[in-house]
């Protein structure tokens, strides 16, 4: 800690986000969030609340300020502790969209051509898209590079972002002859990192999904988890009893997935455990597992929203914590770039 209270921060430092768009489900939680917990105890960590990434598309664009408390809780109610990480909202932090111009300067477009993420969700239309969610993952390089963040835990989802990332900080430094940015880590760990709706095993599971059974919200409650998991699909072939049995079958690799990471399991053994039994035992074996972790910490978020100045405290202090950060690095890029200051 220095004097002013703001946590020291060291080489070694996690960076990573969640857009405040509501439905936060069991694939942020397992392919993200959970994954943070541990880093706390060895390194300086900060977790933003990505709000003007959530503004990229239009449905998003309400009920931000809940929202974004509604993420602060699930942070908390995971295991991020305020008094170890950081946790702010990216809109109070000016940096990000001022470092994401800059970094916007060094970003060909043919680079930023490839991201399927924006072929996704632009669809046909991209006449119409906005500007915002074509340079989407340049806002979001800025968001670590702006830290210098060394380490970035994500889900697969994130991958061919974070890779351009590398590539941004690259043609900065290469630019400027310098060595300023890092080249950060993707971390992607555990065995959910791309958890599938459960309806359907070809589908990631996801906040704008239009089914609610597709997912298994961090708020649902211990009815609703049981009736989700017992409603997913399976078929009608024996329990798996090694990996070649689950080719074709992705709704159920999906299941042992989503066991394992919860249970802390490795999938070959949940395939010994259950093998020439039911799918109706083993699933009522995963609900009881989901409901231990899932419900608790869905009712540790709805304690925590029932004291909203708590958490508008918490994003304070880590809106302080982040602009000392956030000013002193920008103040060194407007060096390097040599504006006028
Ligand atoms: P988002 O909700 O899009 O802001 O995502 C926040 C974090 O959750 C990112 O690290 C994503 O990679 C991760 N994530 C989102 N959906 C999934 C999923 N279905 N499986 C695994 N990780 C996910
Ligand atoms: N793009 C990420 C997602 O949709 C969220 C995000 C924004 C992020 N900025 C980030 C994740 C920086 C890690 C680091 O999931």
């Amino acid at each position: 800690m220095t004097e002013s209270g703001i946590k020291k921060v060291g080489n070694d430092l996690v960076f990573s986000g969640v857009q405040p768009t509501g439905n936060l489900h069991l694939g942020n939680y397992l392919g993200a969030i959970k994954n943070w917990v541990d880093f706390q105890n060895s390194k300086k960590c900060i977790f933003c609340i990505v709000d003007l990434h959530a503004i990229t598309a239009s449905e998003n664009r309400s009920k931000l300020d809940d929202f974004s408390r509604e993420v602060a809780a699930a942070y908390i109610a995971s295991g991020i502790e305020p008094k170890k990480s950081t946790i702010f909202v990216q809109s109070n932090i000016t940096g990000h969209s001022e470092l994401a111009w800059i970094l916007g300067c060094h970003t060909p477009i043919g680079w930023l051509n490839r991201m399927t993420q924006f072929k996704d969700k632009a669809g046909k239309n991209k006449e119409k898209a906005p500007l915002g969610l074509y340079s989407y993952p340049v806002l979001m390089a800025a968001d670590i590079l702006l830290y210098k963040s060394n380490f970035v835990p994500v889900g697969d989802d994130q991958k061919q972002h974070l890779e351009l990332c590398r590539d941004i900080a690259q043609s900065f430094n290469r630019f400027y002859n310098t060595d300023f940015f890092p080249i950060p880590e993707p971390i992607i760990t555990g065995s959910a990192t791309r958890v599938m709706s459960l309806k359907d095993g070809k589908k990631k599971m996801s906040k704008s999904d239009p089914s609610d059974q597709s997912r298994i919200n961090l708020t649902d409650s211990e009815d609703q988890i049981r009736k989700k998991v017992q409603k997913a699909k399976t078929d009608s072939m024996p329990f798996p009893e090694s990996k070649n049995d689950l080719e074709n079958r992705p709704e159920i690799e999906n299941l042992i997935n989503i066991y394992s990471a919860i249970g802390e399991h490795s999938s070959e053994k949940i395939m010994q455990d259950y093998k020439g039994k039911d799918f109706k035992n083993f699933k009522e074996d995963l609900c009881d597992l989901l409901i231990s972790k899932i419900s608790k910490i869905s009712m540790e978020i709805k304690k925590l929203l029932s004291d909203q100045s708590y958490l508008n405290s918490i994003l304070s202090d880590g809106a302080k914590e982040a602009n000392e950060l956030s000013e002193k690095n920008m103040n060194e890029i407007k060096k390097i770039i040599k504006f006028y200051t």
